[in-house]
């Protein structure tokens, strides 16, 4: 059973430093392989990573999966916040360019991305993981923030290294 150290305000406001953030990508981490430990299902990880990033990080205000479900298409999975769009065409938006490019996203503005799908108008900024099994896409993992600029490399690192954790399980 996780303890939750931190619950997150949505209000995107806070800052942390970045010995905190590294402090906190390595809790949920921990929390992540105690939480799953032994448990191979793909759906299960994901709805157990979304709910421990959520939580630890008061910019996270959407958190979660979308899993790929044909050669080009993405449908939501597990997540946490607003209300996300059902499905994703690899054609469009930040988690469509993660996917069809099997490269992480870093976006500073989601307006000044070509294509991107406003699933709420509160978002600003965004990154966008993907998730690899054995070579082959399984989905992204998916950030929004209400502030520009919010996610940066140390998000990135912390977020590839729970997402190399998973697939590993996969
Ligand atoms: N903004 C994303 C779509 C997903 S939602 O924000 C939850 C995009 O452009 O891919």
């Amino acid at each position: 059973m996780a303890e939750y150290t931190f619950v997150a305000e949505k209000t995107g406001d806070l800052r942390l430093d970045a010995d905190e953030k590294e402090r906190r990508y390595a809790e949920v981490a921990a929390q992540v392989e105690s939480c799953l430990d032994g448990e191979p299902d793909l759906l299960a990880g994901m709805a157990t990573v979304a709910c421990l990033l959520h939580n630890a990080f008061p910019y996270y205000y959407w958190t979660g999966f979308y899993r790929r479900v044909g050669p080009a298409r993405l449908l939501v999975g597990p997540y946490q916040g607003t209300m996300g769009c059902l499905e994703i065409d690899f054609a469009r938006g930040v988690c469509g360019a993660a996917a069809r490019e099997r490269r992480t996203q870093l976006v500073a503005d989601v307006h000044a991305f070509p294509g991107h799908i406003a699933c709420d108008s509160a978002s600003r900024s965004e990154l966008v993981v993907p998730v690899l099994r054995g070579g082959a896409l399984a989905g992204v993992l998916d950030l929004d923030s209400p502030r520009s600029g919010r996610f940066d490399e140390e998000d990135v690192a912390g977020c590839s290294e729970l997402i190399q954790r998973l697939s590993g399980r996969l």
